[in-house]
């Protein structure tokens, strides 16, 4: 077989271990070669292509981003017809079937070239850790760890200046990555796009810790974040080509508002893209490596329309279908664990 590959949407620490991965077990136990799409769809509509083999896809492991690039090409927008023109492009390169590895927008168009008869493997990617279906993506762990690293090197120069510190992570829908490095980092109080927040809450738990004779606080808040009550003024503006406004802004309100309600000096950071850049964390690689290893075979199996998983500690296939019906929402429990830690 010749199978294409492509990266797309937001890059995500391991999304060079899947291609390795691939690869590398594709050409030694099944006979197949690999051609790579360059920047997610936008690859197929202007033929930007690279052969990919093991030589080429050597050493990539321990590196962040994509070699193949990536964007947010939606090769459906305005009514488009994506499947002709990425069969066009599939049959230019004499390509038989594709491994694309994304988050929802990329699997979207997975699921729909798979049910007008493309041969398609999903590989699940987000940092977010937001995909259905699925235990974990790849990312997510490296994501989460930057950010604890960031919160705990906040939490000394709050200290030293006795402070709030507001520190705005990644999620669009759902708070994994602040529950998750709030926790680890020891956040007093964590915002989720799940659970609009109270802001007069929020300032009862610093000034309870203040009262308590501690005085610092850190507030780890998703950039999806919004309070119960009243709209708020954020950076959102314009929309990619899947409709996703982009955020940004939360961590700014806040800083206004906590230092106005409870006259406790607070200044805000926001992490952003360095939660996706550099080099995966060991679990992300090995995650990123049993998923391409898993896609690669489905795909030799015969299978279509599904996308490979974790769940527990086992690796298997899903239907697209399964994963893309509605996002992953932070577990309940979790955040009520996380908030015994609050305040
Ligand atoms: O979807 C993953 C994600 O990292 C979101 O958390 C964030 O809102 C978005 O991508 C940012 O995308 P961009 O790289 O286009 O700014």
């Amino acid at each position: 077989m010749r199978i294409g590959l492509l990266t797309g949407g937001g890059d995500c620490p391991g999304l060079n271990g899947v291609l390795r991965a691939v690869v590398r077990r594709g050409v030694r136990t099944h006979g197949h070669e690999f051609v790579g799409f360059r920047h997610g769809w936008a690859g197929f509509t202007d033929d930007n292509t690279v052969d990919l083999t093991i030589d080429s896809t050597s050493g990539i492991l321990p590196r962040g981003g994509t070699i193949l690039g990536t964007s947010r090409t939606n090769p459906y927008k305005d009514g488009a017809d994506g499947t002709a023109v990425i069969r066009a492009a599939l049959e230019r390169n004499g390509v038989d079937a594709l491994i694309p590895i994304g988050g929802e927008d990329t699997l979207g168009v997975a699921a729909r070239l798979a049910a007008d008869g493309v041969p398609v493997v999903g590989v699940p990617k987000t940092i977010d850790n937001d995909l259905d279906g699925t235990d974990y993506t790849f990312g997510f762990d490296t994501a989460v760890q930057i950010a604890t690293d960031a919160i705990d090197r906040l939490h000394t120069t709050a200290e030293s200046h006795n402070r709030v510190l507001v520190v705005e992570v990644m999620g669009r829908h759902a708070g994994w990555i602040a529950c998750h490095a709030g926790m680890a980092g020891g956040a007093d109080a964590i915002l989720v796009p799940e659970r609009p927040f109270d802001l007069d809450e929020v300032c009862d738990h610093l000034r309870a810790r203040h009262a308590r004779g501690r005085s610092f606080s850190i507030v780890v808040a998703s950039e999806g974040a919004r309070p119960a009550q009243g709209s708020i003024t954020t950076r959102e503006g314009g929309v990619d080509e899947f409709g996703h406004v982009r955020l940004g802004g939360i961590a700014a309100w806040l800083e206004n508002e906590i230092e106005a309600r409870t006259g406790f000096e607070t200044r805000m950071v926001v992490l952003g893209h360095v939660q996706r850049g550099g080099t995966p964390t060991a679990y992300d690689r090995v995650l990123a490596t049993r998923y391409g290893v898993e896609a690669v075979d489905a795909l030799t199996r015969g299978e279509s329309g599904v996308m490979v998983a974790l769940r527990g500690t086992e690796i298997l296939t899903i239907p697209l279908e399964e994963a893309l019906a509605a996002p992953k929402l932070l577990d309940p429990e979790l955040f009520a664990t996380a908030a015994v830690f609050f305040g």
